[in-house]
């Protein structure tokens, strides 16, 4: 049995993603149109990313849980539910979601027309609840200028971070996905003195070098969402995006975390909102509020290229632990789990 080849969570960050997020509306055919751009979304995104090779393009799909019951059925990931609202100093709210699209490109019109092509192939079948464009600010800043992304793990220890393995045989391959929409109070922000902004994220703001442990606070940023757990650091992949409306007065960071349990960007969160120990909160969450909030579970490219329109697919791929994700290359795609080159493209496998 071949393994399960992930999808392309472990990505080099690119300059321009949409993170769109959509509710599959009610109705049979409505979900058996979702599950038919499973298999074909692999060959979609070949088509618009074979027009600009260097563009990198890339796109994971993933599920949230309700939806996955409405899709798929069961086996169904082990910590797959509800993204799980935190009441503390402040809130983390919970936000409707069916399906995410992570779409990642060096260029935004690759972006763009995959979007596109994907909303087209979907038509009526689902209604789009969040859809934002971000971009890279300068040398990866967020838009309260801070280099953003720093600390993630490459290589190999960002797939030991996000691929399930062994912990859910059936789902190997997988990962989870938490996504928060976050608008800043950049007038308050900028107001106050760099060296409080640095306390508040953990790094000097220029340079973005880490605070010596004996000046950083407790309740930095960076401090907070460094879980260790049995002597070993948590760690999760983020590729947060800058976006906004200026017109509009709107600055925001787009967050997205994959980690291989949800339980440590939960962890995170409770840290960040609620505080460690509780009141030793984080302070950006006073410049910076959640506005939205939803827990995604990626399957792996295998599982989706098997997965037919018309019915719910057997259970996934072998229980082996994963390969490293494949470096993203828009040319380059999943190997099929049949065995064939998997050169048929675009093919729909509806049955009914
Ligand atoms: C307004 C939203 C956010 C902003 C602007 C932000 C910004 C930053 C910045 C500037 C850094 C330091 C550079 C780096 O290592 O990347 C950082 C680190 C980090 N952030 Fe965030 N972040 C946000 C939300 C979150 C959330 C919601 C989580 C997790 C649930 C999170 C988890 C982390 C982690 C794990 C690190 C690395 C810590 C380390 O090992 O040093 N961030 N973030």
């Amino acid at each position: 049995m071949p393994s399960a080849v992930p999808q392309s969570v472990v990505a080099r960050l690119t300059r321009s993603a949409i993170f769109l997020v959509v509710t599959v509306n009610a109705g049979t055919a409505n979900e058996a149109a979702v599950r038919s751009l499973c298999a074909d979304l692999a060959a979609l995104v070949r088509a618009v990313g074979f027009r600009a090779l260097e563009g990198q393009l890339s796109c994971v799909m993933a599920f949230g849980s309700h939806a996955w019951d409405r899709l798929f059925g069961s086996p169904r990931p082990k910590e797959l539910h509800p993204f799980r609202e935190i009441h503390g100093r402040h809130h983390a709210i919970g936000t409707p979601g069916d399906v995410l699209f992570h779409i990642r490109a060096a260029r935004m019109d690759l972006c763009f027309e995959l979007a596109t092509q994907i909303m087209s192939r979907l038509g009526g079948a689902v209604a789009a609840t969040d859809e934002v464009h971000g971009f890279n600010y300068f040398d990866d800043r967020d838009l309260i200028g801070f280099v953003d992304g720093t600390e993630n793990p490459v290589d190999q220890a960002a797939v030991n971070a996000t691929i399930i393995a062994a912990e859910d045989a059936d789902f190997a391959g997988g990962s989870y996905v938490i996504v928060q929409k976050y608008l800043h109070d950049l007038a308050r922000w900028n107001e106050l003195p760099v060296a409080e902004q640095e306390g508040i994220i953990g790094r000097t703001k220029l340079s973005d070098i880490e605070l010596d442990d004996a000046v950083k606070p407790t309740s930095a940023h960076n401090a907070l969402t460094t879980i260790i757990e049995d002597g070993e650091q948590l760690e999760i992949v983020r590729d947060n995006m800058s976006f906004g409306d200026v017109g509009k007065g709107e600055f925001g960071t787009y967050f997205i975390g994959y980690a291989r349990s949800p339980r440590r960007i939960e962890q995170m969160l409770e840290n960040m909102f609620v505080g460690r120990p509780p009141g030793n909160y984080d302070r950006l969450l006073d410049f910076s509020r959640a506005v939205t909030g939803t827990l995604f579970f990626v399957p792996s490219a295998t599982f989706l290229e098997d997965v037919a329109a018309g019915q719910a697919p057997a259970s996934a791929v072998a229980p082996t632990a994963p390969e490293p994700a494949p470096e993203v290359k828009s040319n380059l795609r999943a190997s099929p789990a049949d065995g064939s080159l998997g050169i048929g493209s675009l093919k729909r496998t509806e049955h009914e």
